[in-house]
């Protein structure tokens, strides 16, 4: 196993560039599979989550070419429509595989994607708007199996306790497209990744509106053809590449960032004293005050505060002045990052589902554990700002969603490298 070592202190400088987003790719990478004809997709991470959905997209007799960012699909007709547990509990994702499996080959198995370290992760939304189009869906050893002989069209509201769910919409909006007649998602997920996956279905011929607003109108056709499609780029990367300038008393160039989908981190940067603006073909950040203010966060379905990104803004709130709440709105228990942050000095504690920060203005580089994919993120934060050396073990989770992240980070003027765990 690797890890990561940072010697902290220095101040990032220079220009960072942004991958495509995960989040995005993965649905549609799943969504190849609604046609028979060749997909040419762009702009793809390389990533440990994106070599699983091609090796599940290969298990499904689908070709499968990756080169650099670019990955073609030659889906074709095949009796293949099991999604096998040795996949999808390394990467919950593959649940988005239902919709496009039931709706091109009638039957879906797709193993149940089990709890994970951020807590529960339930998957009712999913079987109720599937459901709602007509498949039949049973539970069994450990499987979500589903069957329809055909989908047809319908109203479906599609919020949960937490509100709208990201990929219950992605599965119920790619079971649609091939379904008879017209669906209407009310409480659709409105994030840009639900956006870019519905403008390449429309590429591929689908009949959607609404996409980006809490009601999305699709009106289902036979068949869908093939479609070149470029990935939109990583906003919790480049949020993350945000932080990475604020903490450190920066100057960054983020090339490739859209700064419409970042508002709500820059609403909250805003009141803690950096500036961040649109650039070129990127954005621009520095501090504006020398010393940063506290700020309360509360996380929220897309355009609000993501949780993708609260781990990150905890570890820069350790370090100002005065004191935060972050409370988790969509995650409840998504807090593993906070024993591992206060073991490099920070004061948090949590109140249910909020986490008191008490900034101290620094932090001290420590051995410290990964738990999952953002609270890595925060933790390199934190070795970042933090006094000495800090050693991220479990960086395996990082893979998961930050392309070549240390070689970026050497790059603008970090001292961070990849050693081999004993
Ligand atoms: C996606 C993102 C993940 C992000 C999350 C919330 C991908 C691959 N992952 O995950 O990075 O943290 O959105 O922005 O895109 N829920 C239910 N029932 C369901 C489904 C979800 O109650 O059937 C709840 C969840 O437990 C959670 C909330 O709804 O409380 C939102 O989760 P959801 O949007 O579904 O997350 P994912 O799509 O799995």
């Amino acid at each position: 196993m690797d890890k990561i070592i940072i010697e902290g202190g220095g101040h990032l400088k220079g220009t960072v560039e942004v991958s495509g987003a995960k989040n995005a790719a993965l649905p549609i990478l799943a969504a190849t599979l609604l046609t028979e004809e060749k997909c040419v997709i762009k702009n793809v991470p390389m990533l440990r989550d994106v070599h699983t959905m091609i090796k599940i997209l290969r298990s499904l007799d689908v070709k499968v070419q990756a080169e650099q960012n670019r990955v073609i699909v030659e889906p074709k007709k095949s009796g293949q429509y099991e999604a096998s547990y040795k996949f999808v509990s390394t990467m919950r994702a593959s649940v988005c595989l239902l919709g496009p499996l039931l709706a091109k080959k009638k039957k879906a198995r797709v193993s149940m994607p089990g709890g994970c370290v951020i807590g529960q992760r339930p998957v009712d939304l999913h079987i109720k708007g599937l459901k709602a189009l007509g498949a039949s869906i049973k539970i069994e050893h450990g499987y979500i199996a589903a069957t329809a002989k055909r989908l047809v069209g319908k109203n479906i509201f599609l919020g949960g306790a937490y509100g709208s769910s990201v990929l219950a919409t992605a599965n119920v909006l790619m079971a649609a497209v091939l379904a008879k007649g017209r669906t209407l998602i009310e409480n659709a997920a409105c994030e840009p990744e639900i956006v870019d996956l519905a403008d390449f279905l429309v590429k591929m011929g689908a009949k959607i509106k609404g996409q980006g607003t809490p009601l999305i109108d699709i009106e289902g056709v036979k068949r869908l053809s093939g479609a070149t499609h470029s990935v939109i780029s990583d906003r919790i990367e480049a949020g993350t590449y945000v932080l990475a300038a604020a903490i450190t008393d920066g100057d960054l160039l983020i090339e490739k960032a859209n700064i419409e989908h970042l508002s709500a981190l820059i609403d909250k940067l805003e009141q803690v004293g950096v500036s961040v603006v649109k650039k070129g073909t990127g954005i621009h950040v520095r501090r504006k005050a020398k010393i940063l203010k506290s700020v309360d966060v509360t996380t929220m379905p897309y355009p609000g505060f993501p949780t993708d990104m609260q781990a990150q803004m905890m570890a820069l709130a350790s370090v100002s002045d005065g004191i935060s709440v972050l409370t988790e709105k969509i995650f409840p228990d998504r807090f593993m990052h906070v024993s591992e942050l206060n073991r490099m000095g920070a004061d948090i504690f949590l109140e249910g589902a909020s986490a008191i920060v008490k900034g101290t203005r620094k932090l001290s580089g420590a051995p410290v554990m990964a738990s999952d994919l953002r609270a890595s993120a925060a933790l390199i934060l934190a070795g970042l700002v933090a006094k000495g050396k800090t050693e991220i073990s479990r960086v395996y989770h990082l893979d998961r969603g930050y392309e070549k992240i240390e070689e970026k980070l050497r790059n603008i003027g970090a001292k961070i490298k990849r050693v081999k765990e004993e």
